[in-house]
Parts: C-alpha cells; structure tokens; sequence
C-alpha cells in the first residue's frame, strides 16, 4: 500500500544551516499495517509524513501509494489518497464552519464529487451515523460552528474526517499530545476503533512509548534521518518499554534521552 524508496531530504543544503531530516529511508507497509513510531525531537518523523502526503518533495528516492509512483505528485492531488491528523486540534477542521459543512467538505474530498456545500438527507444520516461513533453527542450539534467545540471534541471530528472515505493511507502526527490525559484516552481508543472498523492503512507517530506498544501491529524508532530500529508484528507483541530502551542504547551506543518519553512509561 506505501511504499518508500531511498528517500532522502536535506534543509539548507550547502549552508551553514544544513541539516539531513532523512537519510535514504526505505519503509513498506501492507494494506491494513498499523505502525507507531517514536523517536527523539528532530528524527525526521513529521518530514517522512511530510514527504508522503506530499507537502514536501524527497531530493532523491521514489514513493508509492497502492502501486502508483506519487513521488512527483502535488500535495492537493494526493489528498483523495490521504487522511491526516495534526498535533493541533485547531488544524483539522474550518472553525466557521458547521460540523455538518466540515464533514461535507472531507466527504467530497476523497470522493472527487468537487466541494459541495448542499447537504441531501441521505447524507445527513450518513453524517450522523458517522458521529454517534464518537460517542460525543455531536450528531445532534450538526449545525453547530466548529469553532465552538472543545480541543478534544475538535480532534474527534479530525480523526473522523481524516478516515471517513477509506483513505489508502492515514497519517497520525502525534495527534493526541496537545489533549489533557482522559482526552488524549478517548482520541487514543477512537483511535483504535476507526482504524479497526476499515482497516486502514495507518502511521502514527507518538512521544508515548506504551502507547506506541499498545497500538498497530508494527513498530518503528527513528533517530537522526534513519530508521534504527523495526519491530515485526510477533516481536510486538511481548515488547516493553525497557526493551526498547535498551536496543537504543544497543544501536546507538548511549543512553536514550527523552524526558517526555520516560514520563510517559510512568
Ligand atoms: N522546513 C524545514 N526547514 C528547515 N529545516 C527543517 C524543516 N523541517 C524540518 N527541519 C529540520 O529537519 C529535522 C527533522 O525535523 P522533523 O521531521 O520535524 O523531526 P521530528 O518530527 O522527528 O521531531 C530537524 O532538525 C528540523 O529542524
Ligand atoms: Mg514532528
């Protein structure tokens, strides 16, 4: 479904500035591959998704979605593939818009139907059915502005738009790590339950180390522009914390130093 090839990127190449975010990554997931991937601030996480939805072009290598070369394809082209969620739970969605209008808007993107702000009633149900999966009584808010609803319930409505057409892939960007700890569970179980429901093709980078264990079938660890470590989807299974701190420090040499990831193994 992904494949990565050789890909390689470097920021301010030839200043003093110059900084190798990836350093010939080579990834392949299977259809329905749900993989978590940590790593240290400035690992190049964000760039390979940024490299894969296409905001940001490789200097070398080639990337594939379900068999097609996309390497060359414009980010707004690639988008009908794509789901993604941010960091930001103001990101995802318009904040003047209804919930019904932003759901709409997710609902024709990956569809190719062009942006259609009419909403029939089939679709309304479809909206609705779609929302009570949240478990947030939003589908009696249908026209409610956006911009009205809390962080957590925002992020909810991303996570559902980001997968609501069966996108070949969907890229999580350590969407849960603005949220407030029971919020955070809840977009962490929903999560779980989408990604389940449609067996979507899926990356999900996190600080949190056991939820980087608890979630996907795959686990990958990043450090400078390379992928040190893969986790196949038997070894996953008995994993903990402390033996991927110790393959780091195997790998690498030292210790791992991540504040926010020892906090989170408490
Ligand atoms: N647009 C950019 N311009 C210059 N340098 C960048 C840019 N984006 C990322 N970088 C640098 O590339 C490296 C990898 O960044 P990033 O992929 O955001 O790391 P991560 O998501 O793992 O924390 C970092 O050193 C970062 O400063
Ligand atoms: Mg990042």
């Amino acid at each position: 479904m992904l494949n990565l090839q050789q890909i390689h990127k470097i920021f301010n190449e030839g200043t003093p500035d110059e900084k190798i975010a990836l350093n010939h990554i080579n990834l392949s997931l299977e259809k329905g591959d749900f993989v978590t991937i940590i790593g240290s601030n400035g690992a190049g996480k964000s760039t390979m998704m940024n490299m894969i939805s296409g905001a940001l072009t490789p200097d070398v290598g080639t990337i594939q979605i379900a068999n097609k070369d996309v390497t060359k394809l414009p980010e707004y082209k690639r988008s009908q593939y794509i789901g993604r969620v941010f960091q930001d739970p103001m990101a995802g969605t318009a904040p003047t818009m209804t919930i019904e209008e932003n759901l709409a808007i997710a609902y024709s993107r990956n569809k190719k139907r062009g942006v259609r702000r009419g909403v029939s009633k089939e679709r309304k149900q479809l909206f609705q059915a779609a929302l009570e999966s949240l478990h947030l009584n939003l589908e009696n808010r249908l026209h409610a502005k956006v911009g009205l609803l809390s962080g957590g319930e925002r992020q909810a409505l991303s996570l559902l738009m980001a997968t609501f057409t069966n996108p070949n892939i969907l890229l999580l960007d350590e969407h849960t790590a603005a949220l407030d700890p029971s919020r955070a569970a809840l977009i962490t179980s929903l999560t779980k339950e989408l990604v389940e429901k449609d067996e979507l093709t899926t990356l999900m980078i996190t600080h949190d180390m056991q939820q980087a264990i608890d979630l996907g079938n795959r686990l990958i660890m990043m450090d400078k522009g390379q992928i040190i470590l893969e986790v196949g989807k038997e070894e996953k299974k008995n994993l903990t914390i402390e033996d991927l701190m110790n393959e780091f420090q195997r790998i690498r040499g030292e210790k791992m130093v991540s504040d926010r990831a020892l906090l989170s193994a408490t």
